[in-house]
């Protein structure tokens, strides 16, 4: 299970990662939690949150350039859809884990799966 947006909310755990003011449309935040590297991106006033890790060879993924929803990994170009975490081009071929977002009281929120 790789897209943790199709898991039922009692299997999150909705955690505050920044304000709608920090991440304004346009903008992306790169954060760690627990030791994972997720990133989250506002695109058009919406938030989709990625695990920053590339599924070809482990390299970030999230810093590289942003067209629509498409993020291209900047070590060797695969490219990935934010949306959902698919992925579109080699060399990867593999998905990467895309995180349900809300937002709630002017804050962020992302959903981290709790360990079964
Ligand atoms: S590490 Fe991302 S394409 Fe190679």
């Amino acid at each position: 299970m790789y897209n943790y947006q199709l898991l039922e909310d009692e299997a999150l755990e909705y955690v505050s990662v920044a304000t709608t003011d920090e991440l304004p449309p346009g903008e992306r935040i790169i954060f760690d939690i627990d030791g994972e590297p997720i990133a989250v991106f506002n695109i058009g006033g919406k938030y989709f949150a990625i695990k920053d890790v590339c599924s070809h060879d482990d390299g970030p993924v999230a810093e590289g350039p942003l067209e629509e929803f498409e993020i291209e990994c900047p070590r060797h170009g695969a490219r990935f859809d934010v949306r959902n975490g698919k992925v579109l081009s080699l060399p990867a071929i593999v998905d990467i884990p895309a995180y349900p977002v809300r937002v709630e009281d002017g804050e962020v929120l992302i959903g981290l799966p709790l360990e079964t």
